[in-house]
């Protein structure tokens, strides 16, 4: 194992996308940001310096960060924001995990143009389970506002109103030819004929998931948020915001040009967001006179396909990476997903939306509940977040008045080290049905089940899988659905878990397990960096 030592300069710059020139803050300069390159079993240290007016914090998003939270990023969960003119390096040993994560701002909305994607190698003579790549290739899809993500942060968060969309989704930074000013703003990447690619791609996107594929060509799935999968063939895959997703892809066409696309899938009672981001998958020696073949992409609301999608990832559980679903359940908790309509007296119509679970929206404290936990610091919060929702009714049906009750408040639920946990996520219909990216911070878990309508502990357990089900660390909770996941509470400290829709975090979707201390000496929270930014 080595050491592996990264500089990340927060650093505001101009760039120009659709016709419009903007500043955005950046890493080092570069938007999408530099790829981290590491090695199962290396440490790394990357030192943030914030150059820009903003504060700022950076997530290692799927790195699970064992006994150390203090690297793990969220601001004001696992520490206070690095301040202009500071510096925090975030050090931590990359173990038990190999495959593509990313890393993004965790503050703000500034993970929309502060992130990149995190690759992490086999550990040095372990082959990958499926025939060695001829090349790899990064593709992180994001999302082009012209105007500051920040402004429309605000309208979102303090005005309580729907934000604007997007104005272009982007592959690597780009949006491709079919936005204006965008012929030069196209990734293309070159493959010769017979050979086999690698494609490693991250939904670095703030608000929509995202279907992706490429003309002419089926992709081969082997791992999602570095976990490895039963391989199998698709012609266009789905990446929610937080997920990766690794597949093999063979040259093996008629030598041209082919486009790859990437556009989102809504299936909910919200606008339809059809743009699509276009890059060109291009064989050697072809000229760029070419017209490149179009690619097919499920309808914006193919929830079949989603479906069955979803339904084809398997874990690989192979004797080497074999499949360690915890069989039986110490701590059953549901949680309900709900957006309701709240009075706000400082807002537009007297009213805002606020985003809840089991009808609390989490209130973002003002110091970090990592450290407030860690020194027993009281009045940070209360561990006191209910393991059912308050009254038990029916989730997709119309909701009964009491239910849009949401109340306020940083609320965590305390779990024993260790100790099994079941969650179900169960959409509502409070305000609205619409699909959730969950991602849980320090852990993985096993997707051991999942369904459309209500959730039935009489009945769904039952069809639970419990051999290979997906191991992944960000699950979309179907639209007017549920979905059940597994972990082992083995990683002490205080982990966040939220919506990975930037606007649904914002509103409260979002709540933290703290996870409590084991009885052996390394089974404990590691001490705090001396460096860690001060509150
Ligand atoms: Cu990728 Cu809490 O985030």
């Amino acid at each position: 194992a080595a050491t592996k030592k990264y500089q990340f300069d927060i650093q505001v710059k101009n760039v120009s996308r659709l016709c419009h020139a903007k500043a955005i803050v950046t890493v080092n300069g570069m938007y999408p940001g530099p790829t981290v390159y590491v090695r199962e079993g290396d440490r790394v240290l990357i030192n943030v310096t914030n150059h820009a007016q903003y504060n700022m914090s950076i997530h290692w998003h799927g790195l699970k960060q064992y006994r150390n939270g203090w690297a793990d990023g969220p601001a004001y969960i696992t520490q206070c924001p690095i301040q202009t003119g500071n510096s925090y390096t975030y050090d931590f040993n990359v173990t038990g995990q190999r495959g593509t994560l990313w890393w993004h701002a965790h503050i703000l909305w500034l993970r929309a143009t502060v992130h990149g994607a995190i690759v992490v190698m086999p550990a040095q003579g372990t082959p990958f389970p499926f025939p060695q790549p001829y090349r790899e290739q990064t593709i992180v899809l994001g999302e082009w506002w012209n105007a500051d993500v920040e402004e429309i942060e605000k309208r979102g968060n303090q005005l309580g109103l729907p934000p604007n969309m997007s104005d272009a989704h982007t592959i690597n930074g780009k949006p491709g030819p079919l936005f204006p000013c965008s012929e030069k703003h196209t990734f293309a990447m070159e493959v010769e004929p017979g050979k086999t690619y690698l494609l490693r791609i991250v939904n670095a996107a703030l608000n929509d998931e995202l279907f992706f594929a490429i003309a002419g060509h089926n992709m081969t799935v082997v791992e999602v948020d570095a976990v490895y999968t039963k391989p199998f063939a698709t012609e266009s895959i789905l990446v929610a915001p937080g997920q990766t997703t690794n597949v093999l892809v063979q040259a093996n066409r008629v030598p041209g040009r082919y486009f790859m696309a990437a556009r989102p899938f809504i299936d909910a009672p919200v606008p339809v967001d059809n743009k699509t981001a276009t890059a060109i998958l291009q064989y050697i020696g072809i000229p760029n006179t070419v017209m490149p073949a179009l690619a097919q992409l499920p309808a914006p609301n193919d929830t079949a396909f989603v479906l069955s999608y979803n339904q084809k990832l398997r874990s690989l559980n192979s004797p080497q990476f074999p499949a360690n679903v915890p069989l039986n359940v110490d701590r059953n908790l549901f949680y309900t997903i709900g957006l309701g309509m709240n009075p706000c007296p400082t807002c537009v119509n007297g009213t805002r939306v606020l985003a809840s679970l089991n009808n609390i929206s989490f209130v973002m404290p003002q110091v970090g509940l990592l450290q407030a936990h860690y020194f027993g610091t009281k009045g940070v919060f209360t561990a006191d977040f209910p393991d059912k929702p308050p009254t038990p009714f029916n989730y997709t049906g119309a909701p009964l008045t009491a239910n849009l009750k949401t109340s306020q408040g940083t609320r965590v639920s305390k779990i024993a080290f260790n100790s099994t946990v079941e969650l179900v996520l169960q959409d509502t219909n409070l305000l609205t049905v619409e699909s959730h990216p969950f991602h849980l911070h320090g852990y993985n878990f096993f997707v051991v089940g999942t369904g459309v309508g209500n959730f039935h502990p009489a009945k769904d357990p039952a069809n639970y899988n419990l051999v290979d089900p997906v191991e992944r660390n960000t699950v979309g909770v179907p639209t007017g659905g549920w979905t059940a996941i597994r972990f082992r509470a083995d990683n002490p400290g205080v982990w966040f878990m939220h919506c990975h829709l930037e606007l649904h975090t914002g509103w409260g979707l979002k709540m933290a397990f703290v996870v409590e201390d084991g009885p052996g000496p390394d089974q404990t929270i590691l001490p705090p960096p001396a460096d860690l930014p001060p509150c």
